[in-house]
């Protein structure tokens, strides 16, 4: 999500503040990676005795005070149950089965319910999702459905899949879109609501932009490569400022299978992992279009971002092929100060890579119809970052993925635009893009100058010749995640050239007292957590951060409890644990109203691989994915 697009947000900006919070920083993180090399007994050393260090653990503490955050910041828990701060209130807004139609079945936790049942209700894992107001006490909610858990979704949990599962299991995946209404009580789902929609793995939509109809993109259903049916493994999102919702496709390449032994993934399609064997969702068996043998062209056809109009349930969803097909996370959508749509977007896997799009128009505030089509045409970039030896800050470079430019020719394997974009990957390899450590959300701050992108975790980090230990990618067997931070020069977004810091390290200081593992000055054994993946700004300048990690709470990972959701301050640096999520689950998918006074956040996969999770209902319920509102008891605005 992101709170980027309006002009008139206030920035909170305390610039004194910054610059000092970010020279002891420097100070601190350079010192740090200058005795890395030495070993880390040296630096254990440093941290523990040097006087430096000390001044920068003070700075933190004393001189440096939020302005932005008022709550009281809560410990770590293994509850199983959402965990807030004293004064604030959770409820539930929806469920995975709840219906979103009037005279729908109610959610039946058997497990054997048909796919007309799931056809009619809230899909499953909620997660990226965005609030589009229609009146104070009414708005439309449009929300991903990633996956399905097969050990939930069915009495058998996916061992005897029949052609009616597998297209139960279509249902609860993509969007659903639903109206909100409020009452005194609050926000509940009007299942009347005009607006109500469910988008699934089957709703036909189109594909827009260079790749659309190219012969990559035709399949033996669709002779002219632009009728696609459906979207799948919808991760995070992004809206646009002319009111549409923008879902993004991530891991596609687990619904493809084929039983012909005869058959050859050809080298493009395995740089996207797609694979003959069909063992997680096994749709191939019983759905043709999944075959690949049958169909090799399907899965060109997943792997993009997709525009919906949320206030016309008739519309025709559009697969916008400009912004490249990936593994895509989410779309961090901004109106340039050049009135150029910039999105940044990342491709979540080990090794790959941070994108931009450039619009070639210019955004219309007078004229809304007029920016309808502003995703169409662009220029794609991916990110090269630049560092000088054990620096955690440095320069980068967005190289343009355009036909004809950077190698991007037929002498090396493309043919046009659209082959550039169908195989982004091996476009970013062709032109030296930085391999990452999985990019996941990027989220641009309101004031427009920088921009963060949550980099997960990689065990393969340093392991593989590709992914060198260096630059933002500072770890060997990264296992607990970093989040850079980039800004453009002049705030222009639209330029090629930026600087990039390290906003915040995870690790985990309590078991690890020294050196990169014991994380950024701004982490303590009081917010400590690890693989942050959602990310965004609200109004306010305030950094949310939610986590999809390990939730052991031993070993490395001892002290952090179950998956939460942080709030920075991206002036001082300082990070504060608001909520923590119940057994098992993932915490992500995050809106506001626009009052900022209900925040509305996804739990996903509570209880996920038979974890003994019950949540929300308690007892011995079947967990369920469900959204999640936060409120004041005083009413105020969320985190203030
Ligand atoms: Fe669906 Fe990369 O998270
Ligand atoms: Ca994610
Ligand atoms: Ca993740
Ligand atoms: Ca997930």
């Amino acid at each position: 999500m992101s709170y980027n697009n309006s002009h008139d947000l206030c920035s909170n900006l305390n610039t004194e503040q910054d610059s000092e919070f970010t020279q002891l920083m420097d100070k601190a993180v350079a010192r740090r990676s200058f005795l890395a090399g030495m070993g880390a007994l040296g630096l254990g050393a440093f941290v523990a005795t040097t006087p430096l260090a000390q001044s920068v653990q003070a700075a933190m503490k004393t001189t440096v005070h939020s302005k932005l955050m008022g709550f009281q910041p809560i410990a770590a828990s293994t509850a199983d149950t959402v965990v807030v701060p004293e004064g604030y209130k959770v409820s539930n807004l929806i469920s995975w089965g709840d219906p979103i139609f009037a005279g729908a079945p109610e959610f039946d936790a058997s497990g054997k319910a048909p796919a007309s049942s799931q056809a009619l209700q809230f899909g499953d894992n909620t997660d990226g999702m965005t609030l589009f107001p229609l009146a104070d006490d009414r708005a439309v909610m449009a929300v991903n459905n990633e996956y399905t858990n097969n050990d939930l979704l069915f009495d058998h949990k996916g061992e005897n899949m029949t052609a009616d599962d597998v297209l139960k299991a279509q249902n609860a995946h993509g969007v659903s879109v639903f109206e909100i209404k409020k009452t005194s009580k609050g926000w509940s789902v009007d299942r009347s609501g005009k607006l109500n929609r469910r988008i699934t793995a089957n709703t036909p939509m189109q594909l827009t932009g260079p790749a659309a109809g190219h012969d990559l993109l035709k399949t033996s259903a669709d002779a002219n490569g632009i009728e696609v049916l459906g979207t799948f493994n919808n991760c995070a999102n992004g809206e646009t400022p002319w009111g549409t919702y923008l879902t993004c496709e991530e891991n596609f390449h687990n619904y493809f299978g084929t039983a012909d032994d005869s058959y050859e993934v050809p080298a493009e399609q395995k740089r996207y992992g797609i694979k003959p064997e069909d063992k997680r969702y096994k749709w191939s068996k019983f759905d043709e279009r999944f075959d690949l043998a049958k169909n090799p062209n399907e899965p060109n056809r997943h792997g993009w971002v997709v525009e919906i109009d949320p206030m016309n349930p008739e519309s025709k969803p559009l697969k916008r092929t400009a912004l490249g097909r990936f593994k895509h996370e989410n779309a961090a959508l901004m109106v340039d100060n050049s009135g150029h749509v910039v999105v940044y977007l990342g491709d979540d896997e080990r090794g790959e890579h941070l994108y931009k799009f450039v619009s070639k128009g210019k955004y219309d505030a007078a004229n809304k119809s007029a920016n309808r089509n502003l995703l169409e045409e662009g220029t794609l970039y991916v990110a090269k970052f630049s560092a000088n030896e054990g620096e955690l800050k440095g320069k980068g470079e967005w190289i343009e993925l355009t036909f004809g430019k950077n190698g991007l020719t037929p002498e090396n394997g493309f043919n046009s635009q659209a082959e550039v974009l169908i195989h982004t990957r091996l476009a970013a390899t062709q032109v030296g893009g930085t391999t990452m450590d999985r990019p996941e959300w990027v989220a641009v701050h309101p004031n427009k100058m920088s921009a963060c992108c949550t980099l997960t975790n990689n065990k393969n980090r340093g392991k593989k010749d590709n992914q060198p230990v260096t630059g933002p990618n500072p770890r060997a067997g990264n296992k607990y995640g970093q989040i850079v931070r980039w800004t453009p020069a002049n705030g222009d977004h639209t330029v090629t050239e930026f600087d990039w810091d390290l906003f915040v390290i995870a690790g985990n200081p309590s078991v690890h007292k020294e050196g990169l593992l014991a994380g950024s000055s701004n982490v303590t054994a009081e917010n400590m957590f690890n693989s942050p993946d959602g990310l965004g700004f609200d109004k306010g300048g305030r950094l949310w951060i939610m986590t999809d990690g390990k939730y052991s709470n031993k070993d490395d990972f001892a002290g952090m409890g179950n998956n939460q959701m942080l709030c920075a301050d991206p002036e001082t640096g300082e990070i504060h644990r608001f909520l923590v999520g119940p057994i098992a689950c993932e915490v992500t998918g995050l809106t506001f109203t626009p009052d900022q006074k209900t925040m509305f956040v996804g739990i996903q996969h509570p209880g996920e691989k038979g974890k003994p999770s019950h949540f929300p209902a308690g007892g011995d319920s079947k967990p369920r994915s469900t959204i999640v509102m936060i409120t004041r008891e005083d009413g105020g605005v969320i985190g203030a």
